[in-house]
């Protein structure tokens, strides 16, 4: 299996990319986010709001998976999932996480590390009682990442939880909201010739400090 032929028949970063003016970048990081945000969902990025998110168990061990961004706060990002689950234990004993987005079709990558909060119960009752009852019913099963014995079980069960959504569309188990508070954010614009653009914020006392990174 040569996989390194098939590699070089789609290479990377060969796109036509926007020019970022790290000069006239806001002080925000947070407008920045909201701006290039805007920026690939017009310029017609795919699931723009899918990222890569990483966690640590207690031993140190990270672990990562693509996960949506549901919101955007004045201090941090807001994303859903089950306590129950891997990340959900990572996040019980250690609070350090990362989120990656990469926007292919841009050549744009934000990085973003920090710490998650998780929401109250009361907060997360009532996003769940908004959810797809689908969404709903995968969420009572409440076994994100335990193993699973066979496929039928999958659908058994499922069966089960969407019939018990429907006899009571309140019912909430395990749906937890999570707030990352970012203590830093990248933002790397790539360029077909490699002189990339990489600007950092570092959260300090009174805001945040900008600098430029070697690519
Ligand atoms: C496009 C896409 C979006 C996803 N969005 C979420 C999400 O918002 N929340 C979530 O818990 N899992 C989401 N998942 C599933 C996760 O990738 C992962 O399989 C699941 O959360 C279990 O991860 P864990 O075992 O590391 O906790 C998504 C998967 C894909 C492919």
């Amino acid at each position: 299996m040569d996989i390194k032929k098939l590699i070089y028949k789609s290479p990377a970063l060969a796109g036509d990319y926007p020019d970022f003016k790290v000069e006239t970048a806001p002080d925000d990081p947070f407008e920045t986010f909201y701006e290039w945000f805007g920026h690939a969902v017009e310029a017609g990025v795919l699931e723009p709001s899918v990222f890569m998110f990483s966690t640590v168990d207690e031993e140190g061990a990270p672990s990562s998976r693509i996960v949506n961004l549901r919101d955007m706060e004045d201090d941090g990002f807001i994303i859903g999932s089950n306590a129950e689950s891997r990340k959900g234990q990572d996040m019980e004993s250690n609070k350090s996480v990362a989120m990656t987005f990469y926007w292919r079709e841009v050549g744009r990558q934000i990085r973003i590390t920090g710490h998650a909060e998780a929401a109250p119960e009361e907060v997360n009752r009532n996003d769940f009682i908004r959810r797809h009852p689908a969404s709903k019913a995968l969420s009572l099963t409440a076994k994100q990442s335990f193993e699973l014995g066979s496929m039928e079980e999958l659908e058994r069960e499922m069966r089960e939880a969407a019939r018990l959504v429907e006899e009571n569309p309140e019912a909430f188990k395990t749906w937890t909201l999570y707030k990352v508070v970012p203590s830093e954010m990248e933002f790397f614009q790539a360029r077909k010739d490699l002189v990339h653009t990489r600007l950092k914020y570092v959260r300090v006392d009174d805001g945040w400090e900008k600098l430029l990174l070697w690519p």
